[in-house]
């Protein structure tokens, strides 16, 4: 079967997040408190201070750029885009409640930013980069759209093996439909899981001072149901998985994922590790 376009990719990313928006305001508080220390890490990777225009891609639901907007107050301001229209209401909302005035969403694509040459003094991005089909030509945008002298932040995950959060369902999935192995170049989850692959692709368009490491953490749930459902809920490409098995499927890879969860149980929580890949990068002045 031929590869999907670019622009199938990038409709199917849209109808995708847009489906399981519900599904991320219904999580926002566990998942904000449970992601936080991701989007501190980003704020500070990404040197951002008072009066700053910051970009943040990929928004979703608002992380980091909620917390960028706290970070660059009145005087700066963030714009946060994304493919899917209903997770930008859902970070509107989220502003609208912390009385947020300095950021704005908009509805677009991170390969063709909207914007105008050196516009922003910052640019962020959390779980979005991987689910791109050009992410060099995004990468052009965002040197395009930095002025000189300014810093690129960005969080991907790392691989399945350091990721039972993610790794759990995917696994279980596969026992009983066959998935072929993803392409490594292919859009998805892991695409930018390997070292070097993003700062690579950062220090041929221009890139200096660049770092990246392995931030590992974990995700606590009160109980394995707590776990599967909100995995189902807000991951869409596990979601696009999941509704390949009958319903009788189902109900058997249910229970073996949470079966297989009882191993992280820790005191009175199950803690399912995650380590995600953050880079950061500075566009030369
Ligand atoms: C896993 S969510 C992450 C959302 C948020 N940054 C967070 O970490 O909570 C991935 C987001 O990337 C967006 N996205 C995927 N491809 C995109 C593209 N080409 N342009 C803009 N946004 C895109 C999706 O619509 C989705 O909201």
């Amino acid at each position: 079967m031929a590869a999907p376009s670019s622009e199938q990719v990038i409709e199917s990313q849209r109808q995708d997040w847009n489906r399981v928006a519900g599904g991320w305001e219904k999580w926002d508080r566990f998942f904000d408190e449970q992601m936080a220390f991701l989007n501190h890490r980003l704020v500070a990777d990404a040197r951002l201070r008072s009066g700053m225009r910051v970009l943040d891609l990929g928004s979703g639901t608002g992380y980091p750029a909620l917390l960028a907007a706290q970070a660059v107050g009145s005087t700066g301001g963030v714009t946060g885009i994304d493919l899917a229209e209903q997770m930008l209401e859902a970070a509107g909302r989220k502003a609208a409640s912390l009385k947020l005035s300095n950021i704005t969403f908009k509805t677009g694509d991170v390969t063709t930013l909207p914007f105008d040459t050196a516009s922003f003094d910052a640019v962020t991005t959390r779980f979005c980069l991987m689910f791109l089909p050009e992410i060099p030509k995004a990468v052009a945008e965002i040197v395009r759209v930095l002025k000189a002298d300014s810093w690129l932040s960005a969080a991907v995950w790392s691989a399945p093996e350091r990721n039972p959060y993610l790794k759990i369902p995917i696994d279980i999935i596969k026992q009983f439909v066959d998935i072929p192995p993803p392409d490594p170049s292919a859009p998805g989850i892991f695409r930018l899981a390997r070292p070097g692959d993003l700062v690579g692709m950062l220090q041929q368009a221009g890139f200096v001072d660049l770092s990246e490491y392995e931030f590992l953490g974990d995700v606590r749930f009160s109980t394995a149901d707590e776990y599967f459902s909100s995995l189902m809920d807000i991951a869409a490409p596990i979601q696009n998985l999941w509704m390949k098995l009958t319903p009788t499927q189902q109900t058997e890879a249910r229970q073996r994922i949470i079966q297989t969860t009882a191993q992280y149980q820790k005191g009175s929580a199950i803690a399912l590790p995650i380590a995600v890949r953050m880079i950061a990068g500075r566009k030369p002045g």
